[in-house]
């Protein structure tokens, strides 16, 4: 699956690293020796200079080249550093950031010394400027620079997350039932068309339903609502009935996306957006790590309402919305959607993979039966009814092995991963989200609704000090709760001694 577009904005920029983290990563890719685990994309290992120095560039703008050095002095070239004073000079270059560490080439020695060296010279100097150094220090080389994909930060940034796949839009797909259907085919476009020129923060645009695409709905919605009870696990079900009694979800009208959206805002924090159709994977979870659930608004083809090819409201609205009222499948979904934002294409590829079998796919025990908790099921009676038939294979829900599996996207899934319970799955994808690599960390504020780069000790610093006002106010709740908890037992117990008397 695609899921970066060459229209994309600039990779990550925030990139600052020690001289520490350098060496850390080039163990990890195995630049001192070491085979194994995939590095950071970039050559492998210390390079040397190419021809016209571009290893070394970190950035160019302006005639001006940022590089990024590492260099290494042993114990008799000592005098080189100073040397390196004067090629600074002679070239006018710019020193922004030095560091030393004791060198790694002789581990017994306490007097080699490693740099790493951010400084900026004329671009035109570059590959002299380096050959320059190289007369006087050892082993110069460029740190391989690591790409982060650009990752939205805030609730806007959404705005740019909207690339849409077309691979099952019935204009491209012969196989969509509304592909020789002109009318069905201008009808989609209008209400794609609404998602299309959404802005976040802009009212949730309203959709006029017909009365065919009611009926539609009505079909599916009574059709499923049927087997839901024996079929569909419990927290689904009981998402429904909210639904159901708050917002008079049921077959008489298709639910409008705004009103929806005000129901799980209440209730989990989640938020609708529309969307003009499948989006790609990068950009689909990364909206969940906001909270927000990128919706389609527009309705299958009426001549098979029990199957859509690609996402429509019925999918949405009666397979996800569900599962989003509650509390803890909403903390999960937003862990994907926080796993997802600037992982390589590698870790995309598997989240999503995982989403499949679990989000849309997914099954779960519950009181020693087999029930659905995936919306690609829940809202295709066909499939739900498949899945829990005794024809596709069963298995245990194991992260490693399911996010290598082959999905099936044209037609039923001939195997189905079932977790020994609901709980169990999620346990078993948020540990598998926390081991995905990247050189940041993150952290949502839930105030901002933004997403903060923890790569400076300040910002850590200012977390914590966050984090630990939240515990004095725990602790504080939880004193009194003890108090009073105490006080209880204390007047039960002088009850039952009156009693006894
Ligand atoms: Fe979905």
């Amino acid at each position: 699956m695609k899921t970066e577009s060459g229209a994309q904005p600039a990779p990550f920029g925030g990139r600052k690293q020690s001289l520490i983290e350098d060496a850390r990563r080039e163990r990890s890719s195995g630049g001192s020796g070491s085979a194994g685990s995939p590095g950071p994309p970039g050559p492998p290992g210390p390079p040397g200079p190419s021809r016209h120095g571009d290893g070394f560039v970190f950035e160019e703008k302006a005639g001006r080249a940022t590089l990024t050095l590492l260099f290494g002095l042993s114990n008799d070239k000592h005098a080189g550093f100073f040397k390196t004073g004067k090629i600074f000079e002679t070239f006018e270059a710019k020193l922004l950031h030095i560091e030393s560490r004791p060198g790694r080439k002789s581990k017994n020695s306490t007097t080699d010394l490693e740099f790493f060296m951010k400084c900026e010279v004329h671009s035109a100097d570059r590959d002299v400027f380096i050959n320059s150094l190289r007369t006087v220090v050892d082993d110069v080389r460029s740190i391989p620079e690591e790409k982060v994909p650009w990752f939205p930060r805030q609730l806007k940034d959404l705005d740019r997350c909207n690339m849409v796949i077309t691979k099952f839009d019935p204009d491209m797909d012969q196989d969509h039932p509304g592909f020789s259907d002109p009318e069905y085919r201008k009808r989609r476009a209008f209400i794609s068309e609404l998602a299309s020129t959404y802005k976040q923060g802009e009212p949730l645009p309203t959709v006029d339903y017909t009365a065919e695409e009611v009926a539609t709905w009505r079909e599916v919605y009574l059709q499923l609502r049927r087997v839901y009870p024996s079929l569909a696990c419990s927290q689904f079900l009981a998402g429904l009935q909210q639904l159901e009694e708050e917002l008079g979800y049921g077959g008489e009208r298709i639910p409008q996306l705004r009103e929806v959206s005000a129901f799980l805002k209440e209730r989990t924090g989640f938020q609708l957006r529309p969307v003009a159709g499948l989006l790609s994977a990068r950009d689909f979870l990364s909206s969940l790590a906001f909270r927000v659930f990128q919706c389609t608004q527009y309705i299958r083809h009426p001549s098979a309402p029990m199957h859509s090819p690609e996402p429509d409201c019925c999918h949405e609205l009666l397979g996800h919305v569900p599962m989003l009222a509650d509390g803890e499948f909403a903390q999960f979904s937003q862990e994907i959607g926080l796993s997802s934002l600037g992982a390589s294409d590698e870790d995309i590829e598997k989240l999503s993979t995982l989403y499949w079998f679990t989000v849309e796919f997914g099954l779960c025990k519950q009181n020693g039966v087999v029930k659905a908790y995936g919306a690609g099921l829940l809202s295709s009676y066909g499939e739900l009814v498949y899945a829990l038939s005794n024809e596709p294979q069963y298995k245990p829900f194991d992260p490693e092995e399911t996010a290598t599996q082959p999905y099936q996207d044209q037609t039923y899934q001939p195997v189905y991963f079932v977790s020994e319970s609901f709980e169990d799955a999620k346990t078993k994808l948020r540990r598998f989200s926390a081991s995905i690599k990247r050189p940041f960390a993150l952290r949502y504020d839930p105030f901002t609704c933004s997403v903060e780069v923890l790569d400076r000790p300040g910002k850590i610093q200012k977390s914590l000090s966050h984090m630990r006002e939240d515990l004095k106010t725990l602790h504080g709740a939880l004193e009194r709760f003890s108090s009073s908890w105490r006080e209880e037992e204390k007047n039960e117990e002088m009850e039952k001694e009156e009693e006894k008397k």
